[in-house]
């Protein structure tokens, strides 16, 4: 395959924290010596009391991952106290609201003043240590006074993305009894309104008829819109806050203390609670930060994700501010009020950095160049992708257009259960490959494993395992760490298995090409076909439904739902929309299913198994290849299923 490389060490912007020769240095020494290479970088956080142990991990038998154990920290002194005395005037974030002329600047002054007192008001509302709050909040500051407030008085944090239904919100409250809720009165995104404290109210009331009392919700003022109010449980966090005391001191916590709890989905089952812990964590979200991003002193940095995702608390959140950066917040949509949004915003607030999505991407490309080009982006220095792959049209489109040659991609590989970034370009440092996340980060051991587990040499493609533990993997499945040990560690023993397909080329880049279990990745939501399902069978209308992910221009993937209906039902264009506002109301918009076709049957085993492959190849419009069906109980549905596709090309 031929493959056009580029040389950014040549025509970039970059100014290059570290250069290749270094990269390989580095890289070497942290396999060689991981004691040696995390003692050394530890020390970028503060530690009340330094540890003297740094790496004590087993990816076998109970799974036991540690990192720097005996050290104490505290993640909000980190990201706040220690800067003030060097730039307690410099702004640590910058608000961009979803009306463009709404925005605001924080400084870490006033950041502590808000955190402080938002950790007193938990406090005197009885959140000690340990509790679990769950935050559901749109892109506002308060969403980051709240994470940090949590960090600061040890409270362990569950974010749930504000596009959430209750149902999903409840489970999530529920799973881990959390009795705090903080919301908003309503989120703002693209000039529309989202209901989030009239959710939480039924969240809540869902979460009650599951045993879990949530006693108290502290709701931000954000529109003024109308709420319910339960004067017994309900706070107005614009009162509590005015009325608190603005200084309070931060926990000392223990290196492996729970930080926070973050659901994600899975091949089986309820989303899982991934547990990240604190030293580690901060670590590693503060050192990928700095190196991935070429990120300096002085730098405006922008990453457009939302703090509901991974991406959001390592890379807007902390991250950027245990590095002590200026973090932009955006509240908006990428395509309101214009397409354009993201190219004004880089130049209002001259951004050097730029973290987006390829969906995204994708979108923005679709509403043509003049959007784009009519804009400055001077600015720009360094650009960042994540979430999925990377197709590379849209790689070339933001090198190009967006980046006008000088600013290198930094294609970023990782996962809600890695903490921060393990696969990427370094600025400066890797020659880039549209599509090509590149080389691993110091301290990362990539290996490609067949399906038997073999491992696979050279330039090879397979499943793709981390042999080693670094500092940012998650610890545990909150509350159930057999679980943890069957999805990560069991399918190839002694290695995390992370659920991608990845190719390695001659020059040892990584390529990944997808999940290769049943998990779809949905303009960059990842998304369990099983939670689909079990939404779709929960309708009256429904007998069984199997879903599956096929090629989607824009968002990477689509959702594509193969449904056979009770006795009687008829399946047309109202059941189908009956069906998708049931999905949504059972998980949430992203949930979406693009396409539903109704089918007498689906193909199964003689012992029952759904052939996936099958109805894969069928939503794809690629039915030719279907392969062997010589074992599906009844071949005949296979046709009418192609008979009734709903994708044809
Ligand atoms: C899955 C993890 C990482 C934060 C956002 C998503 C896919 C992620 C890339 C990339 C190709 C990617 C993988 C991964 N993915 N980044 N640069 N290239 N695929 O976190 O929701 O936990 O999803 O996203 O399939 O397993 P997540």
């Amino acid at each position: 395959m031929s493959q056009k490389t580029y040389n950014i060490l040549k025509d970039a912007k970059s100014r290059a924290l570290i250069d290749d020769e270094t990269y390989q240095k580095w890289y070497k020494q942290s396999i060689k010596d991981p004691e040696k290479f995390w003692g050394k970088h530890g020390k970028r956080i503060d530690w009340f009391k330094p540890y003297t142990k740094v790496k004590n991990t087993s990816f076998t038998g109970k799974v036991a991952i540690k990192w720097f154990e005996d050290g104490l920290t505290n993640v909000s002194y980190n990201c706040i106290d220690r800067h003030l005395d060097k730039r307690g005037d410099q702004v640590a974030i910058i608000w961009e609201g979803d009306n463009p002329y709404d925005d605001k600047k924080i400084t870490y002054r006033e950041l502590y003043d808000q955190v402080c007192r938002l950790a007193n008001v938990m406090k005197s509302n009885g959140v000690k240590k340990g509790d679990r709050v769950t935050i559901y909040m749109p892109m506002i500051p308060e969403a980051a006074y709240a994470m940090l407030a949590c960090t600061r008085i040890g409270a362990i944090h569950s974010i749930v993305f504000g596009g959430f239904s209750p149902d999903a919100l409840a489970g999530r409250i529920v799973d881990c009894e959390s009795t705090f809720v903080i919301t908003a009165d309503e989120g703002l995104r693209g000039g529309k309104k989202v209901p989030l404290k009239h959710n939480t109210d039924l969240a809540i009331e869902i979460a009650q008829r599951n045993d879990v009392t949530v006693k108290n919700v502290l709701v931000v003022q954000r529109t003024a819109g109308k709420v319910e109010w339960f004067a017994d449980r309900d706070i107005w966090y614009h009162e509590a806050v005015a009325a608190a005391k603005p200084d309070c001191k931060p926990a000392k916590m223990k290196a492996e203390d729970p930080l926070f709890i973050l659901y994600t989905s899975g091949s089986t089952g309820k989303p899982k609670g991934v547990l990240h812990t604190t030293g580690g964590y901060l670590v590693y979200a503060s050192m990928t930060h700095e190196y991935v991003f070429d990120y300096h002193e002085g730098d405006i940095y922008w990453c457009t994700a939302d703090v509901g995702w991974v991406t959001g608390h390592s890379y807007i959140v902390y991250g950027p501010l245990a590095n002590g950066a200026t973090t932009l917040m955006f509240e908006g949509v990428p395509n309101y009020p214009s397409p354009s949004r993201f190219w004004d915003v880089v130049d209002k607030h001259q951004v050097n950095i730029f973290y987006t999505a390829p969906t995204a991407i994708r979108a923005l490309m679709g509403a043509g160049d003049d959007h784009v080009t009519k804009t400055s982006r001077k600015s720009l220095r360094t650009l960042g992708s994540v979430g999925e792959p990377i197709n590379p049209e849209a790689w070339e489109w933001y090198y190009n257009v967006v980046g006008g040659k000088k600013c290198p991609i930094v294609d970023t590989w990782w996962q809600t259960e890695t903490g921060g970034i393990l696969i990427t370009p370094l600025p400066g440092a890797t020659k880039l490959k549209p599509g090509s996340a590149t080389r691993p980060f110091f301290g990362v051991q990539p290996q490609l494993v067949d399906n038997d587990g073999d491992v696979l040499a050279g330039t090879t493609e397979g499943n793709l395992c981390i042999t080693d533990s670094w500092p940012g993997q998650m610890r545990t499945v909150y509350g159930d760490h057999e679980r943890f040990i069957q999805t990560y560690f069991s399918t190839y023993k002694g290695k995390y298995f992370t659920g991608d397909g990845c190719r390695r080329d001659e020059d040892g880049y990584y390529w990944i090409t997808g999940r290769v279990d049943d998990v779809i990745n949905v303009s960059g939501h990842r998304m369990g076909t099983a939670e689909v399902e079990s939404a779709l069978v929960s309708h009256d209308a429904v007998s069984e439904a199997a879903v599956v992910g096929y090629p989607h221009d824009v968002k990477g993937q689509g959702i594509y739902c193969y449904i056979t209906l009770m006795e009687g039902q008829e399946g047309d264009d109202t059941l189908r929309k009956a069906l998708v506002a049931h999905v949504r109301h059972e998980i949430g918009p992203i949930a979406s299913p693009d396409k539903i076709q109704f089918s007498p049957g689906l193909p199964k085993t003689r012992s029952g198994k759904i052939m996936r492959r099958i109805l894969r190849k069928i939503a794809e419009d690629e039915f030719s290849a279907l392969g062997d069906t010589s074992t599906l109980a009844d071949p005949g549905v296979v046709d009418d299923l192609i008979a009734n596709r709903q994708n044809k090309k």
